[in-house]
């Protein structure tokens, strides 16, 4: 019987003028250069969800922190969250730590180069696993990330939901068909170059495209309508008051334990204000001691993934507050937060309020 011909065959000469471009074009990106698996591994898991410019720095302080796998294994959590302060998505980090110390246990500090090894390492999913393996061990396994997604749904005009099962086989059966056996890493970092640089959600720059004229889409003229994505979460309002207590030059945070968000960062004490509590009342009671509230601070809005977050800070007083036997608690100096001491980009920003408020 004859073999039909497969959907990824009829556009075969996608990875060649891909692969073409990306030599042109690709960005110079630090994980690019000698992209061991170690830090393969680190770039893609801060690449996820964040965008390149903002994970650069990120990267070169955490290697120099952290220069091999075997000194994060040994890191303490507290130290490697600190590194990755601002950077969002802190369960990241914590299994990556996790994910280092079982390389170290299991493996003796060397990144296995099987599939099913690598995906049993915490921390690693099939992204990561077939970014590692093509990047860093030169092994044919496809990337699907959302950049992936959205330049293969507009080649071929895949009207199914990403997310749905049968669109995820569709989209992996091609990339299977096109990666190159003799240059997996360039072609998947060349589909996710084209997909942040050129084939963007909103507004591509298709004049600038390498395979504009086998683009489904673009030929129809309906880019916009690919790909399919699933439905939002709605955003959900938060409002929070916070405390700003001082003791000299230090002020007083509370580590965010069994919170929905921030879970085990520290950030200045703080009551969420749908449960009819006000901060002064709820730190004086945790503290024991009796609290003044002053006035206010200018209030600061964050977003931690659907949550859009409204914090509005203000002064307390207390006369003496003994920390002792109490462990969730600290002082710590502005400079110290997200240098020493792992904190959100909110906590970054009530900061910066406060630095505003008393120059
Ligand atoms: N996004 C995530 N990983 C990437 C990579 N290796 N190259 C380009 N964009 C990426």
């Amino acid at each position: 019987m004859k073999k039909t011909k497969s959907e990824a065959t009829a556009k075969a000469s996608v990875p060649a003028r891909l692969l073409e471009w990306y030599t042109d074009y690709q960005r110079d990106l630090p994980w690019r250069r000698n992209p061991t698996p170690y830090r393969v591994w680190l770039s893609e898991i801060m690449l996820q969800q964040t965008r390149v410019e903002t994970v650069i720095p990120y990267f070169e302080r955490f290697l120099e922190r952290f220069p091999t796998l075997e000194s994060l294994a040994s890191a303490r959590e507290e130290e490697v969250l600190a590194l990755w302060s601002g950077l969002g998505y802190y369960r990241r980090a914590r299994s990556l730590l996790r994910g280092a110390q079982t390389v170290v246990e299991e493996y003796g500090g060397e990144l296995p180069s099987e599939w099913k090894d690598v995906l049993a390492i915490p921390g690693i999913g099939p992204y990561t696993a077939a970014a590692i393996l093509s990047i860093a061990f030169g092994k044919p396994h496809p990337v699907v990330d959302g950049n992936v997604e959205r330049v293969v749904a507009r080649i071929f005009r895949i009207s199914g939901d990403v997310k749905k099962s049968a669109t995820r086989k569709r989209f992996q059966g091609i990339l299977e068909e096109w990666i190159p056996p003799d240059r997996p890493s360039d072609f998947n970092q060349a589909m996710m170059e084209l997909g942040a640089t050129v084939c963007s959600p909103t507004s591509p720059k298709c004049d600038a495209c390498p395979v504009r004229d086998t683009c489904d889409a673009r030929v129809e003229g309906d880019i916009d309508r690919y790909p399919v994505l699933p439905a939002k979460r709605e955003t959900v309002g938060v409002e929070l008051e916070a405390g700003i207590l001082c003791r000299g030059e230090r002020f007083l945070l509370e580590k965010a334990t069994g919170t929905a968000f921030l879970d085990g960062l520290w950030l200045f004490p703080f009551v969420d204000r749908s449960e009819k509590s006000d901060i002064s009342s709820t730190l004086a009671s945790k503290l024991g001691v009796d609290i003044e509230a002053g006035g206010k601070l200018p209030s600061v809005s964050h977003s931690i993934t659907f949550r859009r977050i409204k914090i509005e800070p203000r002064w307390l007083e207390a006369e003496s507050v003994d920390l002792r036997g109490k462990k969730s608690f600290r002082w710590a100096k502005l400079e110290e937060l997200g240098d020493t001491i792992p904190v959100s980009s909110l906590c970054l920003k009530i900061a910066e309020k406060i630095r505003e408020a008393t120059r």
